[in-house]
């Protein structure tokens, strides 16, 4: 393997992408960054985890910063051929080296869905009946395609609000790390294809979104001459919402001691709850971001 690199892409528009098919179907204006992350995305969760395909892509995609990691992989594409008798090559190997994309993350601005119910079972993020939820044991895996598939109840506002990704700025429920009106980022999809683990690729990955935070502090911050005072729902300028360098993720309970190894903890008061069948916990990290100009 060559030395991996990363690539970053900012908030672009998906029009036009069709959850229903694999990144390789999708329309050509669908940025390579963007499609690369989700060549890993479908390796880690659909493929292995079992997440549908249908929920891997989401509205927060469009709106977030992805990072993804390319390792320069050498492949053999044709292989050397020697003469039977005397031993001699007679065709050397063929061979190219290609850019694999291997590892992903993204971080999703503000504002956010509210945080998941403890106890709460998600499936593309719509809370389920409880009745209907006969499938999954919590123990860990995936919502399987058996049949009796969980059945979304009816959606109310704040479902539809979830799906939509746009809650009004700071009306979430406080929890240990969270007063509920805080502006925070989300990091998530986290993946790592599993042939290039435990070699700090997602390390890396969020070293580089990180360092990338704390340089870019008012990247996500809302601009009032774009959205407007009623739109940001503030009277006074002073209440315009502001990152103060608070991250969030969700966390597969698995992968607990990978996030609190960069210093992120776990969230008691957010409880636990299931996505796509899989126990996740709230875990938040301050990041001490310098006092920078907001976007007004
Ligand atoms: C979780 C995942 C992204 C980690 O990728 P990775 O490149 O192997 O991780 P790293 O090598 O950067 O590990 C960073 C540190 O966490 C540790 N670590 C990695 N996976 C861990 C796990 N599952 N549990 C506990 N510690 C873990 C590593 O040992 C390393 O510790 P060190 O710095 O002391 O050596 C990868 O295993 C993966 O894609 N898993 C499936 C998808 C997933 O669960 N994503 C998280 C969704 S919340």
């Amino acid at each position: 393997m060559g030395t991996p690199f990363i690539s970053h892409l900012e908030p672009t528009r998906l029009d036009g992408y069709d959850r229903t098919r694999p990144y390789y179907q999708q329309p050509g204006h669908v940025p390579k960054t963007f499609s690369d992350a989700m060549e890993v995305r479908e390796a880690v969760f659909v493929h292995e985890q079992g997440v549908p395909l249908t929920n891997e892509h989401d509205p927060d995609d469009a709106r977030s910063c992805h990072w993804v990691m390319y390792a320069s992989v050498n492949l053999t594409t044709a292989p050397e051929e020697r003469d039977p008798h005397s031993g001699e090559v007679i065709r050397p190997r063929k061979s190219e080296t290609r850019s694999l994309p291997i590892g992903t993350l993204r971080i999703v601005p503000f504002p956010h869905p509210p945080h998941p119910q403890p106890g709460g079972r998600y499936v593309d993020n719509v809370l389920l009946d409880d009745e209907s939820d006969n499938e999954k044991k919590g123990d860990g895996t995936a919502a399987s395609s058996g049949t009796a598939r969980p059945r979304a109840r009816t959606l109310t506002s704040v479902d539809e609000e979830r799906q939509a990704s746009a809650l009004p700025f700071g009306a979430d429920r406080p929890t240990t790390y969270h007063d509920g009106k805080e502006p925070y980022v989300k990091l998530g999809r986290m993946a790592v294809i599993p042939e290039f683990r435990g070699h700090h690729i997602a390390g890396q990955l969020w070293r580089a979104a990180k360092k990338w935070l704390e340089d870019n502090p008012t990247f996500f911050n809302p601009s009032v001459t774009e959205l407007g005072m009623d739109q940001l729902k503030v009277g006074v300028a002073g209440d315009i919402p502001k990152w103060n360098g608070l991250v969030c993720c969700h966390a597969q309970e698995s992968v607990i001691k990978l996030y609190e190894r960069w210093g992120f903890k776990v969230d008691e008061g957010m409880g636990k709850w299931y996505e796509e069948g899989i126990p996740h916990v709230g875990m938040f990290l301050r990041l001490h971001i310098k006092e920078g100009n907001p976007k007004v």
